[in-house]
């Protein structure tokens, strides 16, 4: 009796000793400092420098449609101020800026316009080259075209339910 117990605890005393040891091989997963988290990451409006360079970006891309040619007439009759605060403020909360859009729902902004893919194209075309030209690349010139190729549904005519 005495010696099972004496056993025993040698046994113990064994794999107490090979736990501190370091032998243990279970997974406990190793903090990586070095990979900031997606959510850690500063938000779009921060990495592309702001308020600023969104104005910036929105007056190009109006300037720009108007010299492109193929949907200016659309915007004829619209206040060019009004479009170009709203779309700012949009673009703003879109990317996670401080800002709050005062403007109407994207489907009733251009409700009754007959916007087609086509002409949603040359907008988002117009913006990639304002992007290109102001020196927004990468990952940040990606993820603020998606914004825009996210409101397809919204903006073009023929995507919309009758
Ligand atoms: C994702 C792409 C687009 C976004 C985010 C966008 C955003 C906006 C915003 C925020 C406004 C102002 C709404 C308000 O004042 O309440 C607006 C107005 C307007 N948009 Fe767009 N737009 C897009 C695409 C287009 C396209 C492709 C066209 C035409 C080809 C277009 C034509 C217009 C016009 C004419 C107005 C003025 C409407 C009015 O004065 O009542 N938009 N847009």
């Amino acid at each position: 009796m005495r010696a099972r117990a004496v056993l025993a605890l040698a046994l113990a005393l064994v794999l107490a000793l090979a736990l501190a040891g370091g032998c243990w091989t279970g997974s406990v997963p190793e903090p990586r400092a070095a990979e900031p988290r997606i959510a850690e990451r500063p938000s779009l409006y921060v990495r592309i420098g702001g308020g600023g360079e969104l104005e910036a970006i929105v007056d190009e891309l109006m300037d720009g449609i108007e010299a492109d040619g193929r949907i200016d007439m659309y915007f004829m009759n619209a206040d060019g101020g009004t479009i170009r605060r709203r779309l700012t403020e949009w673009l703003c909360v879109a990317s996670r800026g401080p800002c709050r859009y005062t403007g109407k729902p994207l489907h009733e902004a251009h409700a009754g316009m007959p916007i087609g893919d086509l002409d949603f194209d040359a907008f988002v075309d117009v913006f990639t080259r304002v992007l290109h030209r102001r020196g927004i690349r990468g990952r940040e010139r990606i993820e603020l075209v998606l914004l825009l190729r996210r409101a397809r549904a919204d903006v073009v005519e023929t995507s919309r339910s009758p």
